[in-house]
């Protein structure tokens, strides 16, 4: 069953075309990998995708319906790339300032705040306020915050931009995790060996045009790194 499909989509950013007819379609349960160099159009896509930029034209599909209905709103969960946050909350706080979006009872929506500190391991700097935490503390609350509501799809620009290894293998763990629970994850990283056994299926976006489309991770031969140079290279030359 396809819970994401994108059509035609186009979009300009102050006169400039950034997306030319981006085509694509997730189904349910896939861990769906966005690739593409600096500045390809990936961030540009997924906005489009979560409505927080308007389309030129297109269609974009949630569940199966036209654009993200309050319902739909309530299955996905996002981490964006630029993590802007309220710095004087605490870790605590901001998570239940994000959970009140959904429907916990106080004791629930508590209970899950201490399961999501433990599972980014941020549990000893909850009361501590954002602004205190370091670049990478804010990547891990905002992973957790994109989790409260236990989304049917989860939307990741960027998960693991720098982490090191430890942290990125705490992201892994959970998204294997989130996998193996079924959640459809679409997300975007540059970082190709940590997640290549995770995924199933990439799509290429390079220069604003999609140039590889819905390909099975287990259908290439090659490493994905050598893979994803080899596309964009072959595409190079022949532009
Ligand atoms: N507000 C804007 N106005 C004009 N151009 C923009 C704007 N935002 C982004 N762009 C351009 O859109 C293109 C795609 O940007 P986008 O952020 O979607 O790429 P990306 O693939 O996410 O890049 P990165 O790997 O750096 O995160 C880039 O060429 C960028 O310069
Ligand atoms: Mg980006």
């Amino acid at each position: 069953m396809k819970v994401l499909e994108v059509k035609d989509l186009k979009k300009s950013l102050s006169g400039k075309q950034i997306l030319h007819d981006v085509n694509f379609s997730v189904q349910a349960g896939e861990v769906y990998w966005f690739l593409g160099p600096n500045w390809a159009g990936k961030t540009t896509t997924m906005k489009c995708i979560l409505g927080l930029v308007n389309i030129d034209s297109g269609s974009i599909k949630i569940f199966n319906t036209e654009w993200l209905t309050q319902e739909s709103k309530y299955k996905i969960g996002f981490m964006p790339e630029n993590t802007y946050l309220y710095k004087y909350l605490t870790g605590r706080e901001f998570l239940r300032f994000n959970g009140k979006f959904f429907d916990f009872t106080p004791e629930e929506l508590e209970r899950k705040i201490e399961e999501l500190l433990l599972k980014v391991w941020l549990q000893d700097a909850g009361d501590k306020p954002l602004k205190s935490y370091s670049k990478w503390m804010l990547q891990r609350v905002w992973l957790a915050q994109s989790i409260i509501n236990d989304p049917e799809i989860l939307f990741l620009d960027e998960p693991m931009w720098g982490l090191d290894p430890i942290w990125r293998k705490m992201v892994k763990d959970i998204l294997v995790s989130l996998k193996e629970k079924g959640t459809t994850i679409f997300f975007n990283t540059h970082i190709l060996a940590d997640v290549e056994d995770i995924c199933d299926k990439i799509s290429i976006i390079h220069r604003w045009n999609i140039i590889v489309e819905s390909k099975k991770v287990s259908s290439i031969k090659k490493s994905l790194e050598q893979f994803f140079v080899d596309k964009v290279m072959s595409f190079e030359k022949a532009s």
